[in-house]
């Protein structure tokens, strides 16, 4: 059998990279999409291939539709073909800001990265994920969102950073809609507070509220907590859920009283 091959943004680092070592453990080839420059992942790109599975780094920036297109072109040369596409890639705003006074800009970028650009590349590989299951009724893919517990809790310190995710779980949903009819499962992760280059700013903060209760399971979550959930979709372990979330967030979005 051939082995399923999965693009994830924002593999280079972090949550992404996680992933891509999940998936390569269970049999994926991986194509590593990030901005930075290959000597930056080459270390992340070894990982992967003494996992066993075929890596291929794309520099390409999710906003770029050219940078997309490029993206898209060098997998269908290298491996003729894509099963899973995971939207990862994501930033915090640069400030935190109070929405009383964040600026546009900042508003437009975190918008373009999180929102806009993943939605569009989930347009172009929905559409070859539709091709490959005309042409062959056994295909197997699927498409993962990563958004965030702020999807839902609101931190008005960084405003356009909730709803960039909450768009992306109503991109979640759109897509589940749209693309059931080809057997295709759409799935969104929702990570709490991971360790990672994006959260070693507020590290500190978030060492003395982990330690004063705030989660049920009292630890970091890890990439690795989030690359389990998602091979455990690759798999088609909960195929038949379609369009729903899996919180992975040591209990934190429980209400307590
Ligand atoms: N760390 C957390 O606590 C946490 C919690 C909830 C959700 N998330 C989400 O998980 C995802 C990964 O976060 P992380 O903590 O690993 O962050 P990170 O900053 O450590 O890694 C993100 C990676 O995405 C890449 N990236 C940024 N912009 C890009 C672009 N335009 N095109 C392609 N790649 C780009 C970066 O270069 C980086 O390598 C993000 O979507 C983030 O919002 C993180």
């Amino acid at each position: 059998m051939k082995k399923k091959v999965a693009l994830v943004t924002g593999a280079g680092r972090g949550i992404g990279l996680g992933i891509a070592k999940r998936l390569a453990a269970e049999g994926c080839d991986v194509v590593v999409c990030d901005i930075h420059e290959e000597r930056a992942v080459s270390g992340a790109l070894e990982e992967l291939e003494a996992l066993g599975a075929a890596a291929l780094y794309c520099r390409a920036d999710v906003t770029s539709p050219e940078a997309r297109a490029g993206m898209l072109a060098a997998v269908r040369k290298r491996f003729g073909r894509l099963n899973v596409l995971v939207n990862n890639a994501g930033v915090a705003p640069k400030v935190r800001a109070d929405i009383l006074e964040a600026s546009e800009e900042s508003y437009e970028w975190v918008m373009k990265i999180n929102l806009q650009g993943p939605y569009f590349l989930t347009q172009a590989v929905a559409n070859w994920l539709v091709e490959q299951r005309k042409a062959d009724q056994a295909f197997d893919g699927c498409i993962v969102n990563v958004s965030s517990i702020s999807a839902t809790v609101a931190s008005p310190s960084r405003g356009e950073y909730c709803i960039s995710k909450a768009g992306v779980s109503m991109a979640t949903r759109l897509w589940a809609v749209r693309l059931a009819e080809y057997g295709i499962p759409v799935y969104e992760i929702r990570p709490g507070i991971i360790e990672t280059p994006m959260t070693a700013a507020v590290k500190e903060k978030y060492d003395k509220l982990i330690g004063e209760g705030l989660l049920l399971q009292q630890r970091w979550g890890q990439p690795e907590d989030i690359g389990k959930a998602v091979a455990m979709m690759v798999r088609g372990d909960i195929a038949y859920s379609t369009g729903q979330v899996v919180m992975v967030d040591g209990g934190f979005s429980i209400a307590r009283l």
